[in-house]
């Protein structure tokens, strides 16, 4: 569409004056400009009721989740990573401590192979640490024993915490991802990362980022292009959050979502604290006013399957699609992919919707709210990405997210519909210029005119992904 310049020259002059802080991004240190997107088998194994034709973790059963990716629609969206969660390793390493994978569950460089074979990718999950076990064993190309480098087995887990400080544990790092890449891993999850990691029963060491350096170091050396994918609720103040985004390519800024031992994946109350981390997340983003490098994972993606089994409405899978896609957070869904609905179809491989997370990688979505333009927790809110200036678009939410079940951070109780409006000039899209308005759910156009508002009348966790373009 044409775009004057006179409306374009408008369109920044208003938006710089409606002090917007444009959140755009720069490639991320293992040199990526989006976040991952396939799919993740934690939510399957937590709540395995969800997913009839899932036996146990093993090969055969990952890859039924996994081939639906390879088709066509999936492909053309983007999704490429099968990631293994928790259990795919052995409880000791290899005569040089690296992790294995148990051989009764996968073999990883057949399964990496098949893979590759259909334009896939694997993932797999580590923790900080290595195996106490394997204390007495020489770490590659060294003759530094392991244990040397142990300080001590704080997590109750099988791993011993490193001494980041002892010569040889950055070969031990390397000499991991080496294995890993002769294997064909092209994503690894650190899990258990503090400070953050809330303990869950654990006594996890007050700092183990070392890890998180440690493993980007052994992967820019890698044979393969690995992502490094960083969990869970990490510590966000800057002597840390300047560790994570100069490392990993996202970062975990919620815990888990995922029910457990359940039918359904995911409850609303999650969501609503899930949405309020990214907030929290975000604000404290815009005022330093640098390109972000590093993407935030909000944890799976839980939208695929019918209501019955997600665990939330089908305007709320909506809702957490939007929210997913407009915070430019790991699209790795945790669906049973066997066994979506044309809704989970729809909303995890539109065109209309992939478009928004690739806008969405440029330009991260920021809270304002209505009335105010402010970015505080509100339970009837609006969101912007952008504007691109050069494209004359931004991306715009307006969200009812129900009465506040705990951990959503706005605390009101309003309960049924509401009118959820939004002037452009709290948007920070100042009072000029008119837009084209495009539902992307609906597929519904309309037009806002300059100094208008948008508003929409919202169900408790229905919301609303808008597309504006400079008339
Ligand atoms: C899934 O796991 C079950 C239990 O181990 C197994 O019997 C079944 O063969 C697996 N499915 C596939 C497709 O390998
Ligand atoms: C390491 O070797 C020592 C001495 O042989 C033994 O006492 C210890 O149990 C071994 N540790 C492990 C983790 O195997
Ligand atoms: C950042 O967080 C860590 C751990 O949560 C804390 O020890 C440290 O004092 C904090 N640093 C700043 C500058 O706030
Ligand atoms: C997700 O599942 C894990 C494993 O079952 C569980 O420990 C965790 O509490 C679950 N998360 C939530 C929010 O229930
Ligand atoms: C404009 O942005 C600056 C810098 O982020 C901030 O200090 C100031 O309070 C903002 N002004 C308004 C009116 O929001």
């Amino acid at each position: 569409m044409f775009i004057s310049s006179l409306g374009l020259l408008a369109f920044v002059a208003y938006t710089q004056a409606a002090n917007l802080t444009v959140l755009s991004t720069a490639m991320t240190p293992n040199g990526f400009h989006n976040a991952a997107r396939g799919w993740n088998s934690f939510g399957i194994q937590a709540n395995s009721a969800t997913t009839p034709s899932w036996g146990e973790f093993n090969q055969g059963n990952v890859t039924r989740q996994c081939d639906v990716l390879a088709q066509p629609h999936f492909k053309a969206a983007g999704y490429q990573y099968c990631s293994l969660d928790s259990g795919w390793s052995l409880d000791e390493g290899d005569n040089n401590g690296r992790l294995l994978y148990d051989p009764s569950l996968f073999d990883l460089p057949a399964f990496a192979e098949h893979l590759h074979r259909k334009g896939l990718l694997l993932g797999v999950y580590v923790l900080p640490g290595a195996l106490c076990d394997d204390g007495n064993k020489t770490i590659l190309g060294t003759n530094v024993q392991l244990k040397s480098t142990f300080n001590g087995n704080n997590d109750g887990f099988l791993r011993c915490d490193f001494d980041f400080s002892k010569p040889g544990v950055q070969e031990w790092h390397d000499s991991v991802i080496h294995l890993f890449a002769s294997w064909g891993v092209d994503l690894v999850k650190v899990d258990f990362v503090t400070p953050g990691s809330p303990d869950n029963g654990a006594n996890l060491v007050v700092d183990n980022s070392g890890a998180v350096v440690a493993y980007h170091k052994a992967i820019a050396k890698a044979s393969r292009p690995m992502r490094l994918d960083i969990s869970w609720k990490l510590e966000r103040n800057n002597t840390y959050y300047d560790i994570w985004r100069a490392n990993a390519n996202t970062m975990r800024t919620d815990q888990d979502i995922n029910n457990s031992g359940k039918s359904t994946f995911v409850e609303w109350a999650t969501v609503q604290r899930a949405i309020e981390n990214y907030r929290q997340y975000i604000v404290l983003q815009i005022p330093k006013d640098q390109p972000l490098s590093i993407y935030p994972d909000m944890d799976n993606l839980y939208a695929g399957n019918s209501a019955k089994i997600t665990g939330v409405s089908d305007s709320m899978r909506e809702t957490i699609m939007s929210h997913w896609l407009g915070a430019a957070a790991n699209l790795i869904t945790g669906s049973d992919l066997t066994n979506l609905d044309n809704l989970g179809v729809k909303l995890l491989t539109s065109q209309t919707g992939i478009a928004i997370a690739d806008f969405a990688a440029k330009y991260l979505m920021q809270p304002r709210n209505p009335g105010s333009g402010g970015t505080d927790a509100k339970q009837l809110q609006a969101w912007i990405a952008g504007p691109d200036l050069k494209a004359g678009q931004a991306i715009v939410i307006l969200a009812n997210y129900g009465p506040d079940q705990g951990q959503g951070g706005f605390s009101t109780q309003l309960a049924g519909k509401q009118k959820v409006s939004i002037s452009l000039e709290d948007l920070g899209l100042g009072s000029g210029p008119a837009f084209n308005v495009e539902n992307v759910w609906s597929g519904k156009s309309s037009v806002i005119e300059r100094g208008g508002s948008l508003s929409e009348s919202l169900a408790e966790g229905e919301s609303v992904l808008l597309k504006l373009s400079l008339r």
